[in-house]
């Protein structure tokens, strides 16, 4: 089997690389590649990178991801997001191929307290939300074997994180303040992966699980609280930290060019149930990460 993976230095695109390996054969492209065009600007270009390779399944981790910069290039963000995503769901429908996508919570307008359901109704609150709306829209108009998960508040041991910047101004400054008015999940790029080939795996030899899912990890948190995990897990590795006091406040504190929702929650039974699998807390994934990163820390 043939895997065409779009992506593939991103957090998710890099997780991707191992869990689908197991899968098949993998062709992985990014923003860089040569010998086939993997740059999301040029949609032509990607549908001629799926013409040539002809994969039985398409993976796209690929995506405009800068929230606040989005608002300022929307015309940029709908060509990553949302153009070359339906020249691919086009390009996949014609050759019956399998086409894999990555959403977001963004998608909902983030009031109430109820984890969404894919069935509610969307209203995205920013650019990035819009065109991320948009590309889900054109995998489910243009390809029948799709399978779309909104996941949330992404981090991987690759890369920036939030911890990793919370762990920085945490060395220096004694006070931080963090906003504690906005509740989602952290959710692993390695369990996305995972759960993606896993996914996969299910959806060929069972085609009617072709749908739209969402995909975070189990329980909630706030930055606030997730910050505060942090500092106690580097505390217990021993690492010192200067900050003593974290103190809660609301979004408005930090205002940004684009709005956030406050409620990031988002109900995963309909993944759990079509794949026979279980989410893990949110916190498991963040102290594996963590450990990895005091372990190098300390190398
Ligand atoms: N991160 C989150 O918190 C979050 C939350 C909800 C949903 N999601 C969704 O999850 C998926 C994976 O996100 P992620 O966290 O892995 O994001 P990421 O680390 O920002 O990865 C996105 C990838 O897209 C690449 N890219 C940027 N411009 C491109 C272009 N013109 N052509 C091709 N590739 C381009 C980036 O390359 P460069 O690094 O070189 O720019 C990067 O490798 C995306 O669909 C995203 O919308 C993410």
């Amino acid at each position: 089997m043939n895997i065409l993976l779009f992506g593939k230095t991103g957090q998710v695109g890099w997780e991707l690389q191992r869990s689908l390996a197991l899968l098949g054969n993998i062709i992985a492209v990014d923003v860089h590649s040569a010998e086939y065009c993997g740059d999301f600007s040029n949609p032509e270009g990607v549908a001629e990178t799926v013409r040539r390779v002809k994969p039985d399944v398409i993976v796209n981790a690929a995506a405009h991801t800068a929230v606040d910069k989005a608002e300022s290039e929307r015309d940029f963000a709908q060509l990553l997001n949302a153009t070359s995503v339906e020249a691919i769901a086009k390009e996949a429908e014609k050759i019956k191929a399998w086409l894999i996508h990555y959403s977001t919570d963004y998608v909902f307008p983030g009031d109430g307290d109820k984890p969404w359901l894919e069935t509610d109704a969307t209203a995205p609150l920013n650019t990035y939300g819009e065109t991320k709306l948009a590309g889900e829209i054109a995998v489910q108009q243009y390809c029948t074997r799709h399978l779309i998960f909104r996941t949330s508040w992404v981090f991987a041991g690759k890369g920036n994180n939030f911890a990793k910047t919370m762990l920085r101004l945490a060395k220096d400054r004694e006070e931080l303040s963090i906003i504690n008015d906005q509740f989602g999940a952290p959710t692993g790029a390695e369990l996305l992966a995972d759960c993606t080939a896993h996914a996969i795996k299910t959806a060929l030899g069972k085609p009617e699980v072709a749908g739209l899912y969402h995909l975070v990890a189990s329980g909630t948190t706030t930055w606030f609280d997730y910050a505060n995990l942090v500092f106690a897990e580097a505390k217990k590795a021993g690492l010192g930290l200067a900050v003593s006091k974290t103190i809660p406040v609301p979004t408005s504190a930090y205002p940004t060019p684009a709005r956030r929702p406050q409620n990031s929650r988002l109900n995963t039974q309909k993944f759990q149930d079509s794949f026979g699998l279980i989410l893990p807390d949110w916190d498991v994934g963040v102290k594996r990460m963590l450990a990895e990163i005091f372990a190098a820390t300390k190398a």
